[in-house]
């Protein structure tokens, strides 16, 4: 099927199974165009939460689908493929981090939304990346074991100076973002002003005239005056930023920050999942119910 045939054909198919398509903002510009909703985790949870929809097409990876379905156990949430996990969150499992809170019984488990629901059923309180300080800095003066992402961990350490226990997980694809690369395009556009994602190392961090989530970037490229933006986080964002901001220019970072996973879902795969409804995310729900609990302490302590 041509490209329009897709668009026309997952229309015709949402209406029909009543169905919502929520996706990542690292998703293919196609994916993101047919849409209902575009967003980070946060908001994709928030989003799912509220709708009325029977089924949500959720394009993104298993992690934020499983989030979906934890929050609403009445809906039938879609993954186009299975396979598109995410490479953070397997570096963390429940029998590990059993283990290691052994080791720091007084510390509060501050578990990144990046993570199975396995994991979240043993942690404490969930964060996103948009929620991380406002989570860590409502828990008051006890000490944290953030799991999965150490730099995530480092950043939210770094603004709120609480004690907080690192966990070796971090994301291959913000890795690759080079502190170097970044000097060089500092370089060619002086006047540029650089965001990037708390997933990015330190030394990268410390170029960037502001840390955010990927929500935290839009709005930022929609908000602040400039003529050029440099962009460290997953390339996919660029076609949103470039979509509602047609007057502004934005470089990637580094061209090869893609997360491979993301780019799985298609609009064929989205077709098949509407067409089967097929293949569905479920949570059991002894765990999904231990979940919810770190899921609903974030949005408690966020309000
Ligand atoms: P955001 O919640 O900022 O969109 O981040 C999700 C993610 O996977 C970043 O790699
Ligand atoms: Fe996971 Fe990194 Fe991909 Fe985000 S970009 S989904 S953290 S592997």
């Amino acid at each position: 099927m041509e490209i329009n045939e897709l668009k026309e054909r997952i229309a015709a198919l949402k209406a029909e199974k009543n169905a919502v398509i929520l996706a990542h903002n690292y998703q293919r510009a196609e994916v993101q165009d047919v849409a209902d909703f575009v967003g980070d985790s946060l908001e994709l949870s928030q989003q799912a939460a509220k709708t009325n929809a029977e089924v949500i097409v959720f394009c993104g990876v298993h992690f934020m689908a499983e989030t979906a379905a934890i929050i609403c156990p009445e809906k039938k949430v879609l993954l186009p493929d299975l396979a598109a996990g995410c490479r953070m969150a397997d570096m963390v499992t429940p029998e590990d981090l059993e283990a290691v809170k052994q080791q720091f019984p007084q510390a509060l488990v501050v578990c990144y939304v990046n993570s199975s629901a396995a994991v979240k059923a043993v942690s404490d309180v969930c964060c996103t990346s948009a929620n991380a300080v406002r989570v860590v800095e409502a828990l008051g003066d006890q000490e944290i074991l953030f799991i999965p992402d150490q730099y995530l961990g480092e950043y939210v350490r770094e603004v709120t100076g609480k004690q907080v226990i690192l966990w070796p997980g971090f994301c291959p694809t913000h890795v690759a973002i080079r502190r170097e690369e970044i000097l060089k395009l500092k370089a060619l556009y002086p006047d540029a002003p650089v965001v990037v994602h708390p997933e990015c190392p330190r030394e990268v961090r410390e170029l960037a005239d502001a840390v955010l989530s990927t929500g935290g970037i839009c709005r930022y490229a929609r908000e602040k005056d400039f003529e050029t933006l440099i962009v460290g986080t997953e390339v996919g964002i660029l076609h949103r930023l470039r979509k509602e901001n047609p007057g502004k220019r934005f470089i990637p970072a580094s061209k090869k920050a893609v997360c491979p996973n993301m780019k799985r879902i298609t609009l064929e795969k989205i077709v098949r999942a509407l067409e089967t409804l097929q293949p569905e995310v479920i949570v059991p729900e002894e765990i999904r119910l231990k979940a919810h609990r770190a899921l609903e302490r974030m949005f408690v302590l966020t309000g």
